[in-house]
């Protein structure tokens, strides 16, 4: 059994799925959906925030907040302030996660 593009048993599906990819590819199209980019993107957005925010206290000190964009950009600069390790870069994407994953509830 030739395995293309992942398990048998789904396989007419996944034929399906891999034919249409493979001919975008052919035709030059981005093989990359934008949804797919954004999660990944997100990901590594979550992933500096758990390992930046857990080095002094639990993430649930975080987590637990609700807070607007303006609120989670005051809190990751005190943070920083502290002497949380991020880079600018970091801090930006930390702010976007925790801003779109944890906003201020209305009131
Ligand atoms: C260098 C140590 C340190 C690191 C790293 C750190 N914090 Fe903190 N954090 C603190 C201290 C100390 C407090 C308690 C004092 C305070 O609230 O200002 C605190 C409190 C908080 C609070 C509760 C107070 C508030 O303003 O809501 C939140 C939320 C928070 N941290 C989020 C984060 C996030 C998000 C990160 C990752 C960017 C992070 N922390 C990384 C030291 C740190």
């Amino acid at each position: 059994m030739i395995k293309v593009c992942g398990q048998a048993s789904i396989f007419i599906a996944l034929a399906a799925v891999c034919a249409t990819a493979g001919f975008a590819q052919a035709s030059g199209a981005e093989p990359a959906p934008a949804a797919a980019a954004a999660g990944s993107q997100d990901d590594a957005a979550k992933q500096s925030f758990e390992v930046v925010c857990s080095g002094c206290h639990e993430l649930s000190q975080a987590t637990s907040q609700h807070k607007d964009l303006a609120g989670w950009t005051d809190t990751v600069e005190r943070m920083v302030g502290y002497g949380a390790p991020v880079t600018a870069e970091d801090q930006e994407k930390i702010v976007n996660y925790l801003a779109a994953t944890y906003p201020a509830t209305a009131p």
